[in-house]
């Protein structure tokens, strides 16, 4: 296995994302997590760009002492001076310094020369060599520089003392093929190449951010910049997670990293809460979706081996078990399963009977959760005790009109029929009941609730029925995404237990 060394940038790459800062106290906090991740290099800021970023390097280097503490500069005097100075506590410190190696950058923002360019990132790193024992190179828009000028400062830079040497396609135009070549020209034509690792510093425009980095290191890249969630610039960096899950899952590569993964779910969740970053759903290893099974299909074949649609283990990435989601797509295999996670049996025809109920429950919302599947089989447990039984309602409601319901109750196995207006449609329905019913009765107290957000799903009604001849008052429950019908179902809780 060839080791591949993980440098992650979250806190300068990631965190330079409008939005994304952190005060010093997070950023310590999310070190800290890269620490117990795992990860080589923390790159913990780029200290001359603010006192903000000074400090954190310093309390990041005080605070860290397994991975070598990473601190940017451009190809400047004073900016290797101020890093080297913020790098002082720290066990094993690290300069990354650079300058852009494109057409575009030498003719467009740095104006000047190829002779310059070399001359200038040599300088920069011997002057950087001087202040601290390890110096790392980046050759800025080496995505899209000219691959034998890239191969001259390359050597330049190597013979200088730079140990590492970064080829970042910082604008995300490469294709993993392009970038995995431009690691093997490096390789293959650099004199010097021995002495020193390439880094892979891929970013996302074109969602090819992994592919390359992976491309990379199959070229001879050994050390890999990412960043958790892949944060980063515009579309962002390549994701530490994903290049070290792909590394895991294809142990045919041969490589390894010493990243503990069981971590990696709580570490993304720290840095997108902390950096206000919502990680999407349907995210690589960390979305909520990552592990989650929603069509019949896949749920079936995920419950008879959890590999016939997994490819890696949920524990692996701290995660603690794939989800069976349970909506109106889901067949009788997963609802079972669901029902006996939560410690109910059903035989054959019982499970037929609550798959109707959930499918008419799944029909109206976007999931079914366990808290709907108790409140179906609460139904289901009930429904031979009952005395009173919904058989139908309707209510009308419309504007500057009274609301009417019709109710159809079965009343010890008797069908009745009663309509009556209300205050609103549940003051209806509830008055059309009491109607039939032979209990004289009065509600103590009605409330009312979401069970989660979003005007499609379920709500909650708890009901206080008192019984006017005995006092005795009796609680009913009921949920549905129907008001009216969740609250003439509690009433009917409530009466049934007189
Ligand atoms: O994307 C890039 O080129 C960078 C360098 C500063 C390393 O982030
Ligand atoms: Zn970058």
């Amino acid at each position: 296995m060839e080791r591949i060394f993980i440098f992650d940038t979250t806190l300068r790459d990631g965190e330079q994302v409008p939005g994304c800062q952190l005060n010093t106290t997070e950023k310590i906090e999310v070190a800290k997590r890269l620490e117990l991740l795992g990860v080589d290099v923390i790159e913990a800021g780029f200290p001359v760009s603010s006192p903000g970023d000074f400090n954190s390097v310093v309390e990041i280097s005080k605070a860290v002492a397994n991975p070598t503490i990473c601190a940017l500069t451009r190809a400047v005097e004073k900016d290797i001076e101020v890093a080297a100075e913020a790098l002082k506590f720290a066990k094993r410190g690290r300069i990354h310094t650079g300058i852009g190696t494109s057409e575009y950058h030498i003719k467009h923002k740095l104006k000047t020369t190829h002779e310059d360019i070399i001359q200038r990132a040599v300088h920069a790193v011997k002057h950087a060599r001087n202040l601290v024992e390890e110096v790392e190179f980046y050759a800025e828009d080496a995505g899209r520089s000219d691959v034998e000028f890239l191969a001259k400062v390359v050597e330049a830079v190597i013979a200088a003392g730079a140990t590492v040497i970064n080829i970042p396609d910082t604008t995300g135009y490469c294709l993993p093929e392009q970038y995995g070549q431009k690691i093997k020209f490096l390789i293959d034509n650099v004199s010097n190449m021995d002495k020193a690792i390439l880094s892979t510093h891929c970013h996302n425009d074109l969602g090819l951010a992994t592919a390359n980095t992976l491309a990379g290191i199959q070229n001879g890249a050994r050390q890999v910049e990412v960043t958790i969630n892949g944060i980063g610039e515009r579309a962002g960096n390549t994701s530490l997670e994903e290049v070290v899950m792909a590394i895991k899952c294809h142990q045919d590569l041969a490589f390894d990293t010493q990243i503990d993964t069981k971590q990696i779910l709580q570490t993304s969740k720290l840095v997108s809460s902390l950096m206000n970053m919502p990680v999407q759903a349907n995210k690589a290893i960390v979305g909520r979706n990552a592990f989650a099974h929603s069509s019949g299909i896949h749920q079936d074949g995920v419950l008879k081996h959890r590999e016939n649609y997994e490819i890696m283990d949920p524990k692996d990435v701290g995660v603690e078990e794939s989800s069976i989601v349970l909506t109106a797509r889901s067949g009788r295999a997963a609802l079972k399963h669901r029902l006996h996670v939560l410690n109910f049996d059903f035989n054959k025809d019982e499970i037929d009977n609550i798959y109707e109920k959930f499918l008419e429950m799944a029909d109206s919302k976007r999931e079914v959760t366990d808290e709907d599947l108790l409140i179906l089989i609460g139904d289901e447990i009930n429904e031979q005790e009952k005395n009173y039984q919904l058989i139908d309602l309707a209510v009308e409601s419309k504007k500057d009109k009274k609301p009417h319901a019709k109710v159809i109750l079965k009343v010890f196995q008797k069908e009745c029929t009663e309509e009556s207006e209300g205050n609103g449609p549940v003051d209806a329905a509830l008055n059309a009941i009491k109607k039939i019913i032979d209990i004289d009765t009065d509600i103590e107290e009605y409330l009312i609730q979401g069970v989660s957000h979003g005007s499609s799903d379920l709500c909650k009604v708890h009901i206080s029925v008192l019984n006017k001849q005995t006092s005795v008052v009796k609680r009913g429950f009921s949920a549905s995404t129907d008001i009216v019908e969740a609250s003439v179902y509690a009433f009917i809780d409530a009466i049934n237990k007189f």
